[in-house]
């Protein structure tokens, strides 16, 4: 990818030095890295070591007139195809999302009129901290692209989400960022629907069954293929999750409702099934309240019917049939064989596994297998809304490129 050009501020914080390693790799596939270090960053890692890498010099200092005699703070914000922040310290962040701009990063960061990436890193209590998730909420709202950080063992001796993302998967993220609007048009012309979060099956006016997910998953794959330019209808169970900008929402309870939506959505280039679509619901739904006996029955039996299967009746429409069919497999063992039994019985075509016995369920990361006719990829752990980026890329590949299939 020679030509290209990244603007890479590096914050403060351990995991600098790992921006060594970053402008290595970059520059191994001809990008370029212009450096501007903040003072905490300069703590942490030497304008020597990242100058002698870049083949550059470093910017510091937003008041330094040799600095601004080379190039003014303004036009350096502009002088790189993306602007990527790492480590995006919580300070950072903060600025970012509330437009302040009291140093050479953060006004970078404000007059740039080039896409952003930000490559978190922090400890875990300041990555879950109210204000630091209404921070992240309001950069993604104002386009920045913000990556989910790693989990593990931190410098601080703590354990979580907050670590610095790998250098080669900061790495993949820039090379997609850069591929530029040719890329974030693939799909543009696609219809596509998704359904997502739990379905609620209620047997009185105030009581229901349903399940633990959060929609995350299906949200974040409805906002994915947004990006790439589909026009997506995210036919959603109840959630606390926002709409995604872009994204036509149809809001539903039951499953009954979430399979009218769906028939109603059609036809479709392509269809997701990410919703945990509840198996039964109660034979019967109350009008009232059902009301104790005051202990003179011997418990009471809720007579289940089943659900239509949603994604299977759309993997097996004889007429318009989405093109793209992908269904979700959440299993608690055998992962890979009920995987592909899945995708044989529901008549799908890819199934996109993963294993719920840990907290996948409602947490923040997912690690999955894609599982396509006699093809099985596993993927390494990583955020939903990476997975989400990731499996839509490779929806619009295999339109573009048939003969790849899912899972090469
Ligand atoms: O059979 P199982 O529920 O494990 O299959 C999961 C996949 O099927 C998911 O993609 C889910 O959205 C879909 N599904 C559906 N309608 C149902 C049950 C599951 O669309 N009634």
């Amino acid at each position: 990818m020679s030509g290209k050009r990244i603007l890479l501020i590096v914050g403060g914080g351990i995991a600098a030095y790992k921006s060594l390693e970053l402008i290595r790799l970059l520059a191994k596939d001809g990008i370029a890295a212009r450096v501007i270090l903040t003072k905490a960053g300069a703590e942490f890692v030497t304008p020597l070591s990242l100058g002698s890498l870049s083949g550059d010099r470093v910017y510091q200092d937003l008041f330094n007139l040799t600095d601004e005699a080379e190039m003014g703070h303004i036009e350096l914000s502009r002088s790189a195809d993306l602007v990527v922040v790492s480590p995006a310290t919580a300070d950072l962040m903060a600025k970012a999302a509330n437009g302040l701009a009291n140093d050479l990063a953060s006004t970078a960061l404000l007059a740039t009129d080039k896409p952003v990436l930000m490559a978190p890193a922090m400890n875990v209590r300041m990555w879950g901290h109210a204000a630091t998730k209404r921070n992240v909420a309001q950069l993604r709202a104002d386009g920045v692209t913000v990556m989910e950080p790693d989990e593990g063992a931190m410098a601080c001796g703590e354990f979580g989400p907050g670590r610095l993302p790998e250098p080669q998967r900061i790495f993949e993220q820039i090379k997609t960022m850069l591929e530029g609007p040719a890329e974030y048009g693939r799909l543009s012309g696609f219809r596509a629907i998704v359904t997502a979060g739990p379905t609620r099956e209620p047997m009185d006016p105030v009581r229901f069954l349903s399940n633990h997910s959060s929609g995350k998953q299906g949200y974040a794959i409805a906002e994915a293929l947004a990006k790439l330019g589909a026009d997506v209808r995210l036919v959603t169970g109840p959630t606390q999750l926002p709409i995604p900008a872009g994204v036509t929402a149809v809001k539903v309870e039951t499953a009954l409702e979430m399979h009218k939506a769906v028939q109603a959505g059609l036809p479709a280039d392509i269809f997701v099934g990410v919703a945990a679509v509840a198996d039964w619901r109660p034979a019967t739904r109350a009008t009232g309240k059902l009301k104790l006996k005051g202990g003179k029955d011997d418990g009471v039996t809720l007579k289940l019917v089943e659900n239509p299967d949603i994604l299977k009746s759309v993997a097996t429409r004889k007429k318009d049939r989405p093109r793209l069919v992908v269904g979700f497999a959440a299993e608690t063992s055998d992962v890979e064989k009920h995987a592909k039994a899945k995708l044989t019985r529901k008549g799908c075509d890819w199934v996109v596994a993963n294993d719920v016995s840990g907290d996948v369920m409602g947490g923040a990361e997912n690690e999955i297998l894609l599982v396509s006719k006699g093809k099985v990829e596993r993927w390494p752990r990583m955020g939903k809304a990476d997975v989400a980026q990731k499996l839509a890329e490779r929806i619009a590949g295999a339109f573009y490129d048939p003969e790849s299939g899912a899972a090469e």
